[in-house]
């Protein structure tokens, strides 16, 4: 894991925004997995902001409520349409994002696994951490090799985005999401990170032992994963002045 602590949350979005403008220059038809959620609103603003070419680009996102129509303001479809692909060149028939009211919700799951595997893979997915460490809506305990599937949201989950809905009651109570296994075959992965409400979730990720209760630690295993943080989400890091000069030393080729 390569741990990239940058002095505020504009600066570390940045980083994230310029690895994802290099990959679009590098392959035009790129295959991007994209997150939700308020860490990447920022990331989503500064993409729009670039200009930059997604006509060739394919896109599949993490997850969806079950049960909220693509059109309710806060399904996931509504987000990325309001956020980034509505301001961006993007074609609509490249855009995948999981249907929250599929009839066979098994039969769709597969079918977006396949999906996956049809577009040639993920080149690089763009990952959130919930305060529990979940990553997509992959919640502690989930198997370290699952793949897309329903989940049910814990408690600490739906209060945590409650937020977003009028009250706690409306949040749904499922979702689907692609799995830990569906995630970690993204040949790189960009995981973002802000403020001290996550810096338990990021130390146990990061530091601790490799555990479903934190499904996030399963990065540990994954060869090519960035962890984009504020001061504030690295505050519990152990190693964070190592990791500091790490970044502060690295060759010229490998900077951005
Ligand atoms: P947040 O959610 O970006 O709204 O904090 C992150 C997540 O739950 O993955």
């Amino acid at each position: 894991m390569e741990i990239i602590i940058q002095p505020d949350a504009e600066a570390a979005t940045s980083v994230a925004a310029r690895l994802i403008a290099r990959l679009l220059s590098e392959k035009p038809n790129a295959v991007i997995g994209l997150a939700t959620g308020s860490t990447p609103l920022r990331l989503y603003q500064e993409l729009v902001g670039m200009k930059l070419d997604w006509r060739q680009v394919t896109t599949f996102n993490l997850d969806e409520y079950v049960g909220i129509s693509p059109q309710h303001p806060q399904s996931y479809h509504s987000f990325m349409w309001d956020n980034l692909f509505g301001h961006i060149n993007i074609s609509v028939k490249n855009v995948n994002i999981p249907d929250g009211l599929a009839n066979d919700i098994p039969g769709f799951c597969a079918s977006y696994e396949r999906k996956i595997i049809a577009a040639g893979g993920i080149d690089l997915q763009v990952l959130g951490i919930g305060t529990d460490g979940h990553i997509g809506f992959n919640e502690p305990t989930s198997s370290l090799s699952s793949r897309t599937r329903i989940k049910t949201l814990t408690p600490q989950t739906r209060k945590d985005n409650a937020r977003f809905f009028g009250s706690e009651a409306e949040v749904p109570h499922h979702c689907l999401t692609m799995g830990i296994g569906t995630i970690m075959e993204a040949r790189q992965i960009l995981l973002l990170a802000f403020g001290a409400g996550k810096a338990k979730a990021i130390a146990e990720a990061v530091e601790g032992p490799i555990t479903a209760r934190n499904p996030a630690s399963i990065l540990q295993m994954h060869p090519v994963t960035k962890v984009c943080l504020d001061p504030a989400a690295a505050s519990k890091l152990e190693l964070q002045e190592y990791y500091r000069w790490v970044y502060e030393h690295k060759p010229v080729w490998q900077q951005l």
